[in-house]
C-alpha cells in the first residue's frame, strides 16, 4: 500500500513539474515572439526615418548645395543672384520644416513638455478636427509615476488603436478613458465594424504585436474584445509607480 502511495505521489509530482515546465516554455516562446516583433518594429521605424531623411532633407540640401555653387559663377547680375538666394532660402525653410516634422513624429514635443494627458488631448483634437470621427478622451490620472519612455509607449498604443479603429473599423466614435493611481487602467472602445479576434490571432499585424510589446515593457496586461458588427473594445492596465 505504502509503495503504491509513494508511486502515486511520485508520478503526480512528476506530472505537475512537467506542466510547470511546459508553462515556462510557453512564456519563453511568447517573450521571444514579443522581442522579435519589437526588433521588426525598430527596423521598420529606422527605415522610415532613413527614407524621410533621404527624401525630405538630403534631397533639399543637395539642391541648396547646387544653388550655393551657382552663386560663385562669375558675371551674375543682381536679378540672378536674388533668384538663386530666394531659392536657397525657400529650400532651407522647407528642409527645416521637414526636420521639425520628423522630430515631432519621433517624440511629440507636447509629450515632453506637458506630459501624456496633454499629448493625448492634442492627438484626439487632431483627429476630431478631421470631422470624420469623434474621439472622446477623459483621464483621471496624472501619470506622474511614468517616465517619459513609458509615457511614449502609452501614447503609441493609443495612436495605433485609433489608426486601427479608423482604417479597419471605419469607426465614427471612439471613447478613451484612463483611471487609477498606482495601477492605471484604460478602456478604449470604438463603434466600428469589429472583427473576428480568433481569426486575427493567427495573423496579427505588426501593429497589434507592437502594442503587446509595449504592454510588456510597461509590465501591464491587455485584452481585446470584438465581434463583427459590434465594435471593438480594448482594456489595458499598467503600473504607474
Ligand atoms: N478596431 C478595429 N476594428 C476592426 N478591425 C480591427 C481593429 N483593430 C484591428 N483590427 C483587425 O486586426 C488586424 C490586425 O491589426 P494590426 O494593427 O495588428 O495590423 P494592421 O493594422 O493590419 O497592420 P499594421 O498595424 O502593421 O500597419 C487588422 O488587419 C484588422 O483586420
Ligand atoms: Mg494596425
Amino acid at each position: 500500500m505504502g509503495t503504491i502511495l509513494l508511486l502515486f505521489f511520485y508520478f503526480s509530482k512528476k506530472k505537475v513539474i512537467k506542466k510547470e515546465l511546459e508553462k515556462k516554455d510557453m512564456e519563453l516562446l511568447h517573450q521571444k515572439e514579443l522581442l522579435q516583433a519589437t526588433l521588426l518594429v525598430q527596423e521598420e521605424e529606422r527605415m522610415r526615418i532613413a527614407r524621410d531623411l533621404h527624401d525630405d532633407i538630403s534631397s533639399k540640401l543637395n539642391v541648396v548645395a547646387l544653388n550655393s555653387h551657382l552663386l560663385t559663377t562669375e558675371g551674375l547680375n543682381n536679378d540672378e543672384v536674388t533668384e538663386i538666394t530666394n531659392n536657397i532660402t525657400s529650400l532651407v525653410n522647407k528642409a527645416l520644416e521637414n526636420s521639425r516634422k520628423i522630430a515631432h513624429d519621433l517624440l511629440p514635443p507636447v509629450l515632453e513638455k506637458f506630459g501624456l494627458n496633454a499629448a493625448l488631448e492634442e492627438l484626439c483634437l487632431e483627429y476630431n478636427s478631421s470631422k470624420t470621427v469623434t474621439v472622446e478622451f477623459e483621464s483621471k490620472c496624472n501619470f506622474k509615476g511614468l517616465d517619459s519612455t513609458k509615457q511614449l509607449h502609452v501614447f503609441r498604443i493609443i495612436q495605433e488603436l485609433i489608426n486601427n479603429s479608423i482604417r479597419h473599423g471605419h469607426a465614427t466614435n471612439i471613447q478613451i478613458s484612463f483611471w487609477g493611481d498606482d495601477l492605471v487602467a484604460c478602456t478604449y472602445s470604438d463603434n466600428g465594424k469589429g472583427f473576428d479576434i480568433k481569426n486575427v490571432k493567427t495573423k496579427k499585424g505588426l501593429g497589434m504585436q507592437n502594442i503587446e510589446s509595449r504592454i510588456f515593457f510597461l509590465d501591464g496586461s491587455i485584452t481585446t474584445t470584438s465581434a463583427i458588427g459590434k465594435g471593438t473594445t480594448t482594456l489595458f492596465n499598467f503600473k504607474c509607480v
